[in-house]
């Protein structure tokens, strides 16, 4: 689910000189809706994309097209939007919204052949070993398990039910991950490499002092970026020189 937040913040933040050429391709396939029949309703485009997704290859072609029209209707979720706006019909403008994310999608952000995915246990012994030849790295990007232990109770249940709880689980703190990428780091980063990291709000705070405690690992928090609800959730830490 926040990768798919990621993703449509990507989508969303396409500079602008980029719109034109999107905005071409989204009127010439304007014709596909016109095959469809009935009023242009949320489901209906949901079903119109998972096909149009799954013919070109897009992974998770149902969640995506529903991440995208749920979006476009101000919600998080498919799921979590009132049920009488799943077959009410759309306005052009939201069609058009639809359209352009849903283009943009088609395009898979032109990073597929650009990522290698090394399944990795970070926690595990050695696991240094197996990242030491991709380095030194400018950048080590992270969101990690980082809800407090007695926090996950009181997920959200669509997160409960969707997310694996050892996705989300920090430990008591929520730094158990965190911690071992802070201390993985500066070996694979170059002399001032960074690292980005979204947390919980506690977490500048513990992050902070528990880098003050390991001075040995040249690491300080040199920035700190709100949400989109201005809550203080994105790290950056930096290395020193020693
Ligand atoms: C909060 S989820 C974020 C998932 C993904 N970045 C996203 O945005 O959807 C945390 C992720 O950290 C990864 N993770 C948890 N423990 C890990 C470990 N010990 N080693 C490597 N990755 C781990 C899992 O892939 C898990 O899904």
């Amino acid at each position: 689910m926040k990768l798919w937040g990621q993703i449509l913040w990507t989508l969303l933040s396409v500079p602008r000189g980029r719109r034109g050429v999107l905005q071409g391709w989204a009127f010439n396939s304007w014709k596909t809706y016109s095959s469809l029949t009935g009023p242009l309703s949320a489901t209906g485009m949901v079903n119109h994309w998972t096909r149009v997704f799954e013919e070109r290859g897009i992974p998770e072609a149902r969640e995506s097209s529903e991440y995208i029209v749920a979006h476009v209707l101000g919600a998080k979720t498919f799921q979590s939007l009132k049920p009488a706006l799943w077959t009410k019909p759309l306005t052009p403008q939201q069609l058009e919204c639809i359209q352009e994310l849903c283009g943009r999608r088609l395009q898979r952000l032109q990073l597929q052949d650009r990522i290698r995915i090394i399944h990795l246990d970070i926690t595990s012994e050695g696991c240094c070993t197996h990242l030491l030849p991709w380095s030194p790295l400018d950048l080590v990007v992270s969101n990690p398990p980082y809800i407090f232990r007695k926090d996950m109770e009181q997920l959200a249940p669509e997160i409960c039910s969707y997310e694996d709880l050892v996705a989300l689980d920090g430990g008591d703190e929520g730094m158990d991950i965190i911690t071992h990428i802070l201390t993985l780091a500066p070996q694979l980063l170059n002399a001032s490499g960074s690292i980005f990291l979204e947390v919980d709000p506690r977490h500048p705070e513990l992050v902070s002092s528990w880098l003050q405690s390991h001075p040995d690992l040249h690491l300080s928090l040199v920035g700190v970026r709100e949400d989109f609800c201005g809550r203080p959730r994105f790290l950056h830490v930096q290395k020193s020189a020693p």
